[in-house]
């Protein structure tokens, strides 16, 4: 039999779209130069994971049900064989842990366990997004998770610009106003406040308040997504928007991806949010966000939310203390990749190729701005070349922003490769910077 041929203008816009190719260009380029360092993924660094504690999370997770749930050995079997609660069952332990590590009061009820904080991205967009009129906001530039997602779900999308320290109130209040001057209802501002993908940018706490006035004001949710909070280099944690917010205006998106691991695929959506029903009912944002959920994953993997929750068991849930060592080490990375680049580009030198990269407080990634187009083509070369790989910007950027630039992640990287890749990146940007 042949294959039928199908035409790409036929399938969904998004496919043709180059923001859904991005990803697979940097897996592709990873895997076809394996030598070279790699300062492109945001993965967390693989030292810190032993297969060995698998087997143990999940015997403390069927601990805690026989002996804090006081499940039998069938309600214990149907646990983790069978199909789930739609809205996932280690929300208890996921509500005392995010109360914990920070402050945020959320009733279980409010949680949906999804798989990873994508599927949250995902059925947020969904629920929110009723018509073509309802625009989302994003801090720009944005994670290609949730552009993606929006593109997926035909959502038009604002970029609201970021400032010195992320997101300015006054600018997403500017855009939700332009935006409703052009006929349009902004819906949600999407924002990563704390060490945020791909800028590394944290916003300061009045900027938080600000935000969160700005977003009752205009009838804005607000879209937090937090997965790099831990590894912040503040001695004292900014406190979460969702633990700030009086208004009731945040959806709160967290991963286990970075504080945990990613092979779970596991991530929460807290969605405290009243819905009124035609009917006169209320519900929880978090009931309609399972109704899609139904519709997609049907449950997030028993057996994945099995280990999760005994590493939250067998933490007493409080996964940034836990994280001790995983904090100190990105910390240190970060630390060292800022210093290797101070060596390797002294100011002179700096000002000389036009050269310079933000200071973040914590978190994976720093941005370089250079002078020569920094595109896949200038990758593509900066590995074969050069043995070096890092992630180009502009695709994260909806409008023609990043061509100058590029991220740096810290995260999947040993100190000595940070050395031995900052030298070969100087390498790239010296011949790079030449042949302008
Ligand atoms: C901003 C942002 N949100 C969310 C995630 C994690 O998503 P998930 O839990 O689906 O792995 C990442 C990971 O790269 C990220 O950078």
């Amino acid at each position: 039999m042949r294959p039928r041929k199908l035409d790409l203008r036929d399938l969904h816009g998004s496919l043709s779209d180059p923001l859904l190719d991005a990803m697979t260009f940097l897996n592709e380029i990873t895997s076809r130069y394996p030598q070279a360092i790699s300062f492109a993924p945001g993965r967390p660094s693989e030292h810190l994971f032993a297969h060995e504690r698998i087997a143990g999370y999940l015997a403390s997770y069927v601990g805690y049900l026989q002996e804090s749930c006081g499940y039998s050995v069938d309600q214990v079997r149907t646990a983790l064989f069978q199909y789930g609660r739609t809205k996932g069952q280690i929300h208890e332990l996921i509500a005392s842990t995010v109360a914990n590590d920070e402050g945020i009061e959320a009733t279980p009820e409010a949680l949906v366990v999804t798989v990873g904080a994508q599927e949250g991205m995902l059925l947020i967009l969904r629920a929110l997004f009723a018509g073509p009129a309802d625009v989302l906001l994003v801090s720009s530039p944005c994670y290609v998770g949730i552009t993606g997602a929006a593109r997926l779900l035909d959502i038009e999308v604002v970029p609201v610009p970021e400032e010195d320290h992320g997101p300015g109130a006054t600018a997403v209040r500017a855009a939700a106003r332009r935006a409703r001057a052009a006929g349009k209802r902004p819906r949600a501002f999407y924002v990563v406040p704390d060490c945020a993908n791909p800028s590394g940018l944290s916003m300061p706490v009045p900027a938080r308040e600000r935000l969160l006035e700005s977003a009752d004001a205009e009838d804005l949710l607000i879209i937090e997504d937090n997965p790099y909070g831990f590894f912040s280099r503040d001695t004292a944690p900014r406190p979460t928007l969702k633990s700030l917010d009086r208004g009731g205006s945040v959806i709160y998106l967290g991963s286990f991806a970075k504080t945990c691991f990613p092979g779970a695929r596991l991530g929460y959506v807290i969605a405290d949010q009243e819905v009124a029903g035609e009917d006169g009912t209320r519900g929880l944002l978090a009931d309609e966000l399972a109704k899609i959920k139904s519709m997609t994953t049907v449950n997030t993997p028993s057996l994945s939310q099995a280990v999760i929750g005994g590493m939250l068991v067998a933490h007493g849930c409080r996964l940034r203390e836990a994280n001790a060592a995983a904090i100190s080490f990105y910390r240190s990375n970060m630390a060292a990749l800022l210093g290797e680049l101070e060596r390797r580009f002294p100011p002179g030198l700096r000002a000389r190729l036009g050269l310079r990269w933000n200071t973040p407080g914590g978190g994976f990634f720093v941005v370089m701005t250079v002078p020569f187009l920094a595109d896949e083509k200038a990758l593509e070369r900066s590995a074969r070349d050069h043995g070096v790989l890092w992630t180009p910007m502009g695709s994260f950027y909806l409008d023609d922003g990043g061509d100058h630039q590029l991220r740096l992640s810290c995260s999947y990287v040993s100190p000595e490769q940070i050395v031995e890749g900052v030298r070969r990146l100087a390498g790239f940007i010296a011949a790079a910077s030449a042949s302008m």
